[in-house]
């Protein structure tokens, strides 16, 4: 899709609709600007004030629509998100191919709008259509976005929303893609396909490498597979960084979990499981996005990458594995095998002397139950400080997160009798003793984002739409930004 900055307004026709964006201004300027700009005779609905995106207007073929976005109670930027969402949809349901949207605010707040606005078509208007025989019958009508605004460095702002938007697409993508398609060796290529897309570094260690390192967790996950995993390490790092150290990724990239020998039940708990890798999805988006926007900062992703069978050889309840890092590990149920993967990368991670790990995984059905998709259930033994900072994204973003604690006692429901840890914790506090496992093997300042409850949709939920969100990749961003 192609979505554009402009300073002057296109003259109206039948095929285009004019959405107007205005936050907080005086509504009498906005109507005069419509009239100015829009030489035609139109009328304009005095009500637009209340009803927003219900009024719009069909007269001489134009169509305006009104928004008005900051009511009380919810921050702005969210409300803005939205009513371009429902202005997108509006555009495809009337079957229109072109939007021109004219962003105006007495207040000056039309900068920071701008981006967002861009990044919001992007995401509204998202289809996944690799499988359709024909996708042009599917295809959303509209095709060409234009962002009207007179502002300093609004031609940059778009290009910006632009860029985040599409490449938390490039995340989505991924999550979307079944595993049929997408094994740990696609997610491998892909990651470095897109590295030479966007400027990233990419290595992959094969089945071969990952033996001779000895990854006993990763390996173990992969024994019921026909397929080899791979583990996948990407590197951004601009020319005169502005950090030493480096922020380091991690994702957990299990291609499909069926939940191995501890198969999961039907019912449709394993429908959706192909999804089981939107960590490593969203760790693969945020790099292309730090080469998109020249992010200053020296970036590591790493992505161990399987998916979890009951095959022959299968990994067993009762089985005792030596993990990278020498610590064993007593499986006592092979679908909690996200933290048998990670555990592995956190271990590695440590040979990058990171200033701060994080890793998003959808790791617990407990974080579902807890925060259910509109929260990341975050775990974290890093500073307040830097805790606060990717809080302050998630608000921004609004992929808001919920911190958990990990006390000391909650280790001990991960007491093995034969082995130095067992894989699971018991059904109290579920999210956080995965949490727990997961810190075992880190030694630098760290942050969990469980993102088992918002990386996947069941139903469109606004500009997030439905299936794979790409949940993680505009929060990364935007805390990398501001880091
Ligand atoms: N991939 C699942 C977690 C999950 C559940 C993600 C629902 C998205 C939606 C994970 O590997 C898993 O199976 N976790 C188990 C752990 C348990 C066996 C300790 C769970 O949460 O039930
Ligand atoms: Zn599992
Ligand atoms: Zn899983």
């Amino acid at each position: 899709m192609d979505i554009k900055h402009i300073s002057s307004l296109p003259k109206p026709n039948s095929a285009t609709l004019y959405a107007f964006m205005v936050t907080g201004q005086n509504r009498k300027e906005l109507e005069k600007m419509a009239r100015e700009n829009l030489d035609e005779n139109i009328e304009i609905d005095k009500s637009y004030c209340e009803e927003d995106v219900k009024n719009f207007h069909f007269t001489n073929n134009i169509k305006v629509l009104f928004l008005g976005a900051g009511e009380e109670g919810q921050p702005e930027a969210e409300d803005l998100r939205m009513g371009i969402h429902a202005i997108i949809n509006q555009t495809n349901d009337l079957k229109i191919s072109r939007l021109v949207i004219v962003s105006m605010d007495g207040e000056g707040k039309n900068a920071a709008s701008l981006r967002d606005i861009a990044e919001t078509c992007v995401l509204s208007n998202y289809q996944f259509l690799t499988y359709k025989t024909d996708p042009r019958k599917k295809e959303n009508s509209l095709k060409k976005i234009s962002i009207y605004s007179t502002d300093k460095g609004a031609a940059n702002l778009v290009k910006e929303g632009y860029l985040t938007g599409t490449v938390t697409t490039i995340a989505r993508d991924l999550v979307n893609e079944p595993v049929i398609t997408l094994t740990a060796v696609e997610l491998a290529n892909r990651a470095e396909k897109l590295g030479k897309e966007f400027g990233f570094e990419v290595e992959v260690f094969n089945k071969k490498k990952i033996e001779s390192l000895k990854m006993g967790g990763l390996l173990a996950v992969n024994f019921g597979s026909p397929l080899p995993p791979t583990f996948t390490i990407m590197e951004w790092k601009p020319k005169g960084a502005k950090n030493k150290k480096p922020i380091v990724l991690v994702g957990k990239g299990v291609v499909y979990d069926t939940g191995g020998l501890s198969l999961k039940p039907t019912g449709n708990s394993m429908d959706f499981m192909k999804s089981d890798m939107a960590g490593a999805a969203a760790v693969i988006g945020t790099l292309c996005g730090a080469g998109a926007l020249n992010l200053p900062y020296h970036i590591i992703g790493l992505v161990p990458a399987t998916d979890n069978r009951p095959g022959q050889n299968a990994y067993t309840p009762g089985d005792v594995i030596r993990m990278y890092d020498g610590t064993t590990v007593e499986v006592l149920n092979t679908d909690a095998e996200g933290r048998m993967i990670l555990a592995d990368a956190l271990a590695y991670a440590k040979k990058y002397d990171p200033e701060i790990t994080i890793d998003l995984a959808t790791l617990t059905g407990a974080a579902v139950i807890a925060v259910g998709t509109l929260g990341i259930a975050m775990m974290s033994n890093a500073s307040e400080e830097q805790k606060n900072k990717l809080k302050t994204a998630g608000f921004a973003v609004y992929e808001r997160l919920v911190e958990l604690p990990l006390w000391k006692e909650y280790k001990d429901q991960l007491k093995s009798d034969i082995a130095d840890l067992k894989n699971i914790g018991g059904r109290n506090a579920g999210s956080i003793t995965a949490g727990k496992f997961l810190e075992h093997f880190t030694d630098y300042p760290w942050i969990h984002l469980d993102i088992a409850g918002p990386a996947f949709l069941h139903g469109a939920e606004g500009y997030r739409g439905k299936n794979g969100t790409g949940t993680g990749v505009r929060l990364l961003l935007n805390f990398i930004e501001n880091y």
